[in-house]
């Protein structure tokens, strides 16, 4: 009996794996527990009032487009301020190319689902979202890994590998912040990989949920506005964006903005998997940012965000917090920073240590889809205040010198 289900599945799904995050989230619900580890928003800044205000008015002025079954594209007044939104980017695209989503993690579902077949080569960056990877497992593509630094995607190693005749269905890049690791692609970079895509006819995926946070600085142009300025239209670069991290995860709103062809698949696959994204997320998203709402909260995130960053940086540099050797990442944004640690340190194991002391983490080398990392970890700044921050890695030191 207990086989009956089990044995009826689908060969693509054999190899599923829960999230290894979303287990060890359960673990860090304790009260007394400093989280590092999951990639929450900080709740404290979840507009309320101003989304419990959109829900009425959305009920109250658009009843039939809150309630009712809507087109499979999306809620044409969200996609119009889309347009809107990603315009300001540089990535000026009339409204009808842009297909709502229930959040990013959808797109990157889709995509997988339209453009991988089994062993199908596959361009990643060589520590990449854990999301994309779970998205794509039942596509069992075959990963061409590719090295990362500070500076992002070493462009000139996917330069090599097309020279050599490798020919990637299409390239997963998260261009900013990226996560795990905080990195983004440098100005000159995205430049470069562009005239590539140009020049291989290479399609690239480009997930930017946390380009809009930045500590420093100013926004980077994205990859898909560079593709746009080159040939007057999408082309190359299909560009995903969220409200997750902007506004709140919950709601389930993110976007694709795609060269036509790809859009109109695109459209015609979520027509299958669930007719359209909840047209009450949709309805609140738009009453609730149609008067500007994300200019007025966007700095309010930088600044509590950049002071959390801040706050776990100066922390790790504290004298003797951190043994000699270990290095980490200065991210100019976003919500992640990744920590390498002397070699011969097992981040995994550590993290029993670390669990005990009450402090959580990632280790690193669940990112690697190729295997390695396993003395990274991944801490997230974006969810404790400074003064827990400071404690955490005050236990985080405890547990890596109760393991020396
Ligand atoms: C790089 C990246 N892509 C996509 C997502 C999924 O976001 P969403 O909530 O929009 O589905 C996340 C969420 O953490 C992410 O970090």
């Amino acid at each position: 009996m207990d086989s009956l289900w089990t044995d009826r599945i689908a060969a693509g799904a054999l190899g599923m794996r829960s999230s290894a995050i979303r287990d060890l989230l359960k673990l860090t619900t304790q009260p007394d527990m400093i989280s590092f580890a999951g990639g929450l928003p900080a709740p404290e800044l979840f507009p309320t009032e101003e989304i419990a205000a959109a829900s009425e008015q959305a009920l109250v002025e658009a009843p039939l487009a809150t309630l009712q079954y809507g087109p499979t594209e999306g809620f044409a007044p969200l996609r119009e301020m889309v347009a809107g939104w990603v315009g300001r980017l540089g990535l000026s695209v009339p409204a009808d190319q842009v297909l709502i989503t229930a959040g990013s993690q959808q797109g990157l579902d889709m995509i997988g689902r339209l453009l991988i077949d089994p062993g199908a080569p596959v361009a990643i960056e060589e520590i990449t979202y854990l999301g994309a990877l779970q998205a794509w497992q039942t596509c069992q593509p075959n990963y061409l890994r590719l090295p990362i630094d500070e500076g992002g995607l070493d462009v000139e190693a996917l330069a090599a590998l097309l020279a050599g005749g490798a020919r990637p269905r299409f390239l997963y890049i998260v261009s900013c912040f990226q996560n795990p690791t905080g990195v983004t692609l440098a100005p000159e970079r995205r430049a470069r990989l562009v005239e590539l895509a140009a020049r291989y006819s290479l399609p690239i995926v480009e997930d930017d949920p946390y380009g809009e946070l930045y500590y420093e600085g100013q926004r980077t142009t994205p990859l898909a506005a560079l593709d746009i300025a080159m040939h007057g239209e999408p082309r190359h670069v299909v560009y995903l964006g969220t409200l997750s991290k902007l506004l709140a995860p919950g709601l389930r709103v993110g976007w694709i903005v795609a060269p036509r062809p790809l859009l109109d698949q695109l459209v015609m696959l979520k027509q299958g998997l669930d007719l359209h994204t909840g047209s009450m997320a949709q309805a609140v998203a738009y009453y609730a940012c149609r008067d500007g709402l994300l200019d007025q909260h966007i700095p309010r995130i930088r600044a509590l965000y950049g002071e959390r960053r801040d706050a776990m940086l100066a922390a790790l540099a504290g004298e003797r917090a951190m043994p000699a050797g270990t290095r980490w990442t200065r991210p100019g944004g976003g919500m992640f920073l990744w920590l390498t640690l002397p070699e011969q340190i097992e981040a995994e194991a550590l993290l029993e240590r670390a669990l005990a002391q009450k402090v959580a983490f990632v280790p690193g080398h669940q990112f690697h889809p190729g295997g390695g990392g396993a003395n990274t970890m991944r801490l997230n700044f974006s969810h404790s205040g400074p003064a827990q921050i400071v404690e955490g890695v005050r236990r985080l030191g405890a547990a890596l010198w109760a393991g020396a």
